[in-house]
């Protein structure tokens, strides 16, 4: 496929949207392309819990969001670079920010943000909220983007996500639901997987429960290396993703 593609991750909540997107973008980036990072949540801002040892300044996602001349100057400016990385940047909110901290922005504008992003890096990942309305550029990530990651958790309750949000999404063809590529996150070896499945209409990757991804979490490392023989199971898959949907 190429370079300057987007992929959106979207999903029910804590089915492993941010840890694929993060280690997504790890993987990418040790390839040596250059990536971008997008960290859509608003209710939970992500830099703090991500990467609590960088301290943002004033760089925020909001800010880009509402400023009247968004270009690639002020990408820069709110861009966080994690570990001094040059191949992954990064832009999310910070602590406190919340859905009042800015004024709204325009669906044109979000598009305009992905547009930009597409001509700086080779590969954009979004990192979409759940909670779709109320939320346009998760939104527009998941209209624009090459291709789409459903995320879901192997019970009831994210079954019962899908069932209530799919329809919404259905509602609109440039969503392309059908064209979404499935995975399951934090699955276990105990978990029926052909139920699963079948409930899920067809999974496209199971991506296993690491105990080493849960504590990497709680220490802010998740763009560390896995170690462990379950954690590079999981980078086996998450490369599987890789490959067919950005042939890398
Ligand atoms: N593959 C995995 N193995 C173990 N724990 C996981 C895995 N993926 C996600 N988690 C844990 O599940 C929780 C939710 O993950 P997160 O990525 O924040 O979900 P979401 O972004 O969809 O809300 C976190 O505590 C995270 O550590
Ligand atoms: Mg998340």
């Amino acid at each position: 496929m190429g370079s300057n593609q987007m992929i959106a991750i979207w999903g029910s909540p804590g089915s492993g949207k941010t840890v694929v997107s993060m280690k997504l973008a790890r993987i990418l980036a040790s390839k040596q392309k250059t990536v971008a990072l997008v960290l859509c949540d608003l209710l939970c801002p992500m830099l703090p819990a991500l990467f609590p040892t960088v301290d943002p300044k004033e760089k925020s996602l909001g800010v880009l969001l509402t400023k009247a001349d968004m270009n690639q100057e002020a990408i820069l400016a709110n861009l966080i670079l994690p570990n001094d990385g040059e191949f992954l940047g990064v832009l999310g909110y910070k602590k406190g920010e919340n859905s009042s901290s800015y004024p709204d922005y325009t669906v044109e504008k979000a598009a305009d943000l992905f547009l930009l992003l597409r001509h700086k890096v080779d590969y954009v990942i979004v990192d979409c909220t759940s909670q779709l309305s109320g939320d346009d550029l998760s939104t527009v990530a998941l209209r624009d983007a090459d291709r789409v990651l459903r995320c879901g958790t192997a019970d009831l309750k994210g079954l019962s996500f899908f069932d209530a949000q799919l329809p919404v999404l259905s509602m609109n063809k440039d969503f392309r639901v059908e064209k979404h590529l499935k995975a399951l996150s934090g699955f276990k070896s105990h978990f029926p997987k052909k139920e699963v499945a079948e409930a899920y209409g067809g999974v496209d990757f199971y991506l296993p429960y690491v105990e080493e991804v849960e504590r990497q979490f709680l220490e802010g490392r998740l763009l560390d290396p896995l170690k462990t023989t379950e954690g590079k199971r999981l980078v086996k898959e998450l490369k599987r993703i890789v490959l067919e949907v950005f042939d890398e």
